[in-house]
């Protein structure tokens, strides 16, 4: 039987039922069946979603946060697992996924902007991070279509970068490879039979069971039908426009590793791919389920990042598309056991979606041999955001 057939031809019972085909669904389906488990995915497009947007910085570095030390220590163990996690994926399916390890510079224009990286050079040295302050004139000697009037930045070694659709990809052919049966298709409905979710009802009606199930629906993830409302993610989509254009092959190269910046308050970001395709990112609106790609999205994107390499209006505009981040109320993912026995989550990566990959797949594939999250993932558990769990945690 092919792995990739549909509902009608394939067992209608799995050890594990994976919803969603993004990268998240995607990395959980895989792990699983490599533990042996017999896995099933549901999604009409699997390797689709907003890894099909996603610029693939794994920057667990630049993108700190203050209030996000707890986040840190996830991404940092992901971003760990990367080098490994890559290879044995392209062994595996013999595809490159653009893993680069050309680290990121991040610039300030203006006092405020340098006022910013200052803080943040603050920040990642109490928590124990490598970064390294430079001039605007060392910044420049790096990366020397910079602008001149870049003040100064932070050069960060360890942040690299990943094609996500390439990522995507292989995902969907390692899960093939190890057996997972694809239901490509929309899941209609979670069925629960006395307090226990026991699969899914599919878009065409039929049903496919599984011992558990987990949830890995990104932005979507709150949108099933069937879910308790008390077991509910509290996940939001949160769009990001994202340009691509294409840089020239002649003069060497036109950027050699990721620059970024807050412009404004809008962070843009350029992340330069070994394929000539240079990914120009992102907008941040709260604009519920609107996926369009607009003018003024378009203008701010190009102008923050002109601000910053004005040789890039030189360059083909090759591709606009908006995605829907998943958020969260914290901006951690929700990963684990629900409320409702058998129903799992793996959503709510928000902006971190990439560069969790490697270690959310082992959590879950963790999570679903043992019936616990390993030490790591704890804290993301999908119980503290339970009614019962944030009443117990109110000071008395
Ligand atoms: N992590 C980049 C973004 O969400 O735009």
């Amino acid at each position: 039987m092919s792995p990739t057939s549909t509902s009608t031809s394939t067992p209608a019972s799995s050890d594990v039922l994976v919803i969603g085909g993004g990268i998240i669904g995607l990395v959980t389906a895989w792990r699983s069946a490599q533990r042996g488990f017999t896995t099933a995915l549901v999604d009409p497009e699997p390797g689709g979603g907003a890894a099909q947007v996603a610029a693939g910085m794994l920057a667990a570095v630049t993108e700190l946060h203050y209030g996000e030390q707890t986040l840190l220590g996830l991404n940092l163990a992901s971003a760990r697992r990367y080098p490994d996690f890559a290879a044995e994926l392209t062994e595996l399916t013999g595809q490159d996924l653009g893993y680069r390890r050309c680290g990121t510079l991040a610039v300030a224009l203006d006092a405020d902007d340098r006022a910013h990286l200052r803080e943040l050079h603050a920040l990642q040295q109490q928590s124990g991070l490598e970064s390294q302050w430079l001039s605007g004139r060392e910044c420049r000697r790096l990366e020397p279509m910079l602008a001149p009037g870049v003040r100064g930045g932070l050069r960060v070694d360890g942040d690299h970068q990943i094609d996500p659709r390439r990522l995507a990809g292989a995902l969907v052919a390692a899960c093939e490879r190890a057996g997972v049966v694809f239901h490509r298709t929309w899941a209609e409905r979670l069925t629960v039979v006395r307090d226990r979710a026991t699969g899914v009802v599919l878009a065409d009606g039929t049903e496919v069971a599984a011992g558990q199930v987990v949830l890995a629906g990104g932005s979507l993830s709150g949108r099933l039908a069937g879910i308790p409302q008390d077991v509910l993610p509290p996940v939001r989509p949160v769009k990001g426009q994202v340009l691509r254009l294409t840089m020239p092959r002649r003069h060497g190269p036109f950027l050699s590793r990721t620059v970024r910046a807050v412009v404004r308050g809008s962070h843009v970001y350029l992340v330069p791919r070994a394929s000539g395709e240079l990914v120009v990112g992102a907008t941040s609106e709260e604009l519920g389920w609107d996926t369009t790609v607009t003018a003024g999205g378009v203008y701010e994107l190009l102008r923050d990042a002109h601000e910053l390499v004005p040789g890039i209006t030189e360059l083909p505009l090759t591709e606009t598309r908006a995605g829907l981040r998943p958020g969260s109320p914290d901006n951690a993912p929700l990963l684990g056991p629900t409320g409702l026995e058998g129903l799992l989550l793996a959503t709510g990566h928000y902006r971190n979606g990439v560069l969790l990959t490697p270690v959310t797949g082992d959590a879950m594939a963790h999570v679903l041999a043992t019936g616990e999250l390993p030490e790591e993932a704890r804290p993301f558990t999908p119980k503290r955001f339970s009614p019962a769990t944030a009443l117990s945690e109110q000071p008395a």
